[in-house]
């Protein structure tokens, strides 16, 4: 069984497939429109959705599948106290994939363990959102042909995104990418990232003006603030760095601009007009790579890479929005890189607690 948690599970060459055949459902969709006939999608949202939970049913009703699902868990018996194992259990029992989108980091993980359908991870809190990710690959190789020798802009929220996180943790597979980080202060990206990028050979530049980088992207990929992943600073708007008309004057002409969207502030309207602005491209894009993804789980038939362990080693996550602090039954696990413990939930170093 396949779940899809982390790209980092994947090979290139998986993903590859995935984006191939996302490619072909875009040129005739109606070619698979029996290929999911019988098939349940569920659908288990924790956390507001628009484009994602919409993309994922509209991905399942092109390929002749059904959907189930909440897109409100006070809808559900999670509002009358049942835990997560449970209400995954018997959903799962349910479907044939279960999507799920939850505001603790490693939920999704946690759901795979309790599952007995692929998992879909659809955004766990700040940590990952690999399904978004593939759509922002597809759409750059639509309109770049390669990822390699990219220079990249990422610009905003680059603490509390989990699609930059997703992004950036992809992308440095590849060769010769410049990041350019452009953000304020409050929203930089965390110091483990930075040193993953660097130790990938890639190279990054931290800058604060948009206006003094733009000429130099191929491709610009905005973000909106997360401002319900943290106490809100009455004075965070000063942190939203503007892309408008005025400053994509100063880019190239095959600029590409991206956004997962939802917009808030960070894009004037205007922009919209522009060939350059590929966002809502973006967005349908996601039906398409979903179809793939929901086709070739089918097909692929490795396993999710089993390196992690639980020896008994009294480990604890200390990160206070992992799932492991709110679901207590679930068991310490973990993976090592380098010298370090990572929680094999979300990601978090972990200490040794002897
Ligand atoms: C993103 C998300 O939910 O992480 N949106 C999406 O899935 N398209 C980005 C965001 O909410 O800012």
């Amino acid at each position: 069984m396949k779940h899809i948690i982390d790209l980092d599970d994947f090979s290139i060459e998986e993903i590859d497939l995935i984006i191939k055949k996302a490619f072909e459902i875009k040129k005739e969709p109606e070619k698979f429109s029996d290929s999911m006939k019988g098939k349940i999608l569920a659908t288990i949202f924790f956390e507001p959705s628009t484009r994602t939970q919409f993309s994922f049913q509209t991905a399942m009703y092109k390929l002749g599948g059904h959907t189930i699902g909440f897109s409100n868990s006070s809808n559900s018996s999670v509002s009358k106290g049942e835990n997560f194992k449970d209400t995954i259990k018997v959903v799962s029992s349910y479907a044939d994939i279960l999507v799920i989108r939850h505001f603790l980091e490693g939920s999704s993980f946690a759901a795979s363990l309790f599952s007995s359908c692929p998992v879909f991870n659809a955004g766990d809190g700040a940590h990952l959102h690999p399904t978004q990710t593939i759509i922002d690959v597809f759409t750059i190789l639509e309109e770049k042909k390669e990822l390699n020798n990219l220079k990249i802009g990422i610009c905003g929220d680059l603490r509390f995104g989990r699609a930059v996180n997703s992004l950036i943790k992809f992308l440095i597979r590849y060769e010769n990418i410049t990041f350019f980080l452009i953000s304020n202060e409050n929203f930089k990206l965390p110091e483990s990232l930075k040193e993953k990028i660097l130790n990938s050979g890639n190279s990054l530049k931290e800058v604060f003006s948009l206006k003094e980088v733009i000429k130099n992207l191929d491709v610009l990929y905005m973000t909106r603030i997360q401002e319900e992943r943290f106490k809100l600073e009455e004075n965070f708007k000063q942190d939203v760095i503007l892309l408008d008309e005025e400053t994509l004057k100063y880019a190239k002409e095959n600029l590409v601009v991206l956004h997962p969207l939802p917009r808030r502030e960070e894009i004037s309207i205007k922009v919209d007009e522009d060939k350059r602005a590929k966002y809502f491209t973006q967005a349908l894009n996601g039906v398409f790579v979903r179809m793939a993804l929901i086709l070739e789980t089918f097909n692929l038939k490795t396993n999710l890479k089993k390196e992690f362990s639980n020896e008994k080693l009294n480990l604890k996550c200390l990160n206070e929005k992992c799932i492991t602090k709110y679901e207590k039954y679930l068991p310490t696990l973990y993976k090592n890189q380098g010298e370090k413990i990572l929680c094999k939930y979300c990601d978090c170093v972990i200490k040794k607690n002897i």
